[in-house]
């Protein structure tokens, strides 16, 4: 497999969004993981249904969204200062433990970042865990105002990279995204770090691993 490019997903692929389990916690005492699972599935619930609807929010709006409807769905108060609180919390995100040394191992290829996340949430986040040291383009589904996991998404990366698409692997953690990029025509990665099955969307990604870093291995690097 010769690939010239990698481009990540953000969002539970290389930051852990339920690292605000902890904020959660401190705010909704012994809450704290029932408050980022409802959040996080209602935050990718309302991409989706809005791409349907042909709404468009971006996705600042969109996680804000999310975590009013979680913590009402929880019987949870939620003042301003609490949200502002959270979207800052999704702002400094940890980073999963295997990314910094799978990125090093990777440095001879081009890589990037393609994720739903707006600039103003991207931007900062990439900044404050230093990958801005090694990602060099962050695209973000913003330019095009619809979410993944359409193909005018995928072909971002194509764009700005310039170079076909069985160039570009793809990596991501969100079986539905590893499915989506693989339909569109990406050599795809998926992070299974659960065990979970494959979707049954009629696409597999090429390769399934529970680790960020078997990656360079597989991509000969
Ligand atoms: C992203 C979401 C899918 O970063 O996690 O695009």
């Amino acid at each position: 497999m010769r690939l010239a490019a990698v481009a990540f997903d953000a969002y539970g692929t290389l930051f852990d969004v339920h690292s605000v389990v902890r904020l959660c916690d401190a705010l909704w005492p012994g809450k704290g993981a029932a408050v980022s699972q409802a959040w996080r599935t209602k935050q990718l619930e309302y991409t989706w249904l809005r791409t349907l609807m042909g709404r468009y929010a971006d996705f600042a709006s969109v996680t804000e969204d999310a975590l009013r409807y979680a913590c009402a769905s929880l019987g949870l108060a939620l003042d301003a200062g609490r949200v502002s609180q959270l979207m800052e919390a999704y702002r400094r995100l940890a980073l999963f433990p295997d990314v910094a040394a799978t990125l090093e191992r990777l440095r001879g290829l081009r890589l990037a970042i393609l994720s739903n996340g707006s600039p103003s949430m991207l931007d900062p986040l990439v900044a404050h865990s230093g990958l801005d040291a090694s990602i060099g383009d962050v695209l973000s589904v913003d330019a095009v105002k619809t979410y993944k996991p359409s193909p005018i998404v995928y072909q971002l990366a194509v764009d700005r990279l310039a170079m076909p698409a069985s160039s570009i692997g793809f990596v991501s953690s969100n079986g539905w995204d590893a499915c989506g990029a693989k339909a569109f025509g990406f050599t795809v990665f998926w992070i299974n770090r659960t065990g979970a099955p494959v979707d049954a969307l009629g696409v597999a990604p090429d390769h399934v691993i529970d680790s960020l870093a078997r990656l360079p291995d597989l991509i000969g690097e």
